[in-house]
């Protein structure tokens, strides 16, 4: 008897207080230096763009965004370890610009470490390019470490 294979359910949506522990559990597995619970409190109460995506109803990555004055930063993206290279980094990044967008965003900036190269690679391929360098922006396990800021124009149609 051949069985169906079951499909994935995935949905993208804005982040609860009640979504913080799976979050910060996330971002302890994903990062040297991770963010506190607090600070993912504080980002919810900041009224800053907060989204979860959700695998068969469990929190597998997340991503924060604030806008002001017609610019946008991407705080975090992140995806849980054991479902990384499945495209949901891809599509929660969409989903962010998506907001940006509807927000009247024009310019969305963000930095990361020059040597993760598959953030650097995820966010190239959307279309981000270098804008500015950060010198010892970082905390890193032995001193400090650059940001490469990265920006893209937003259009209406990309
Ligand atoms: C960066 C991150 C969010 C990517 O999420 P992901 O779900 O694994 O990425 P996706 O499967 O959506 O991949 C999208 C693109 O990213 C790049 N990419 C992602 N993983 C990659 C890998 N292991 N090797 C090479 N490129 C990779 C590719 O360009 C890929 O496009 P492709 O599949 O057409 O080649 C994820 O690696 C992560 O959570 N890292 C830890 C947290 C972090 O560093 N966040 C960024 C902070 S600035």
């Amino acid at each position: 008897m051949i069985r169906p294979v079951p499909e994935t359910h995935v949905v993208i949506r804005s982040m609860t207080h009640d979504d913080l522990q799976h979050v910060s559990d996330i971002e302890r597995r994903s990062y040297d230096f991770p963010w506190s619970h607090g600070v993912f409190r504080d980002c919810l109460l900041a009224g800053y763009q907060c989204v979860v995506l959700e695998r068969d109803g469990e929190v597998a990555g997340y991503s924060i965004l604030s806008v002001a004055a017609g610019e946008a930063h991407i705080l975090n993206l992140c995806i849980e370890p054991s479902y990384r290279s499945h495209g949901y980094g891809e599509k929660l990044l969409d989903e962010i610009l998506f907001r940006a967008r509807t927000a009247a965003v024009r310019e969305v900036f963000l930095e990361v470490r020059p040597t993760n190269i598959h953030a650097l690679a995820l966010y190239k391929k959307k279309g981000f390019h270098q804008v500015a360098n950060r010198p010892a922006y970082y905390q890193a396990r032995d001193g400090r470490e650059d940001a490469a800021v990265l920006a893209k124009k937003l259009t209406t149609d990309c």
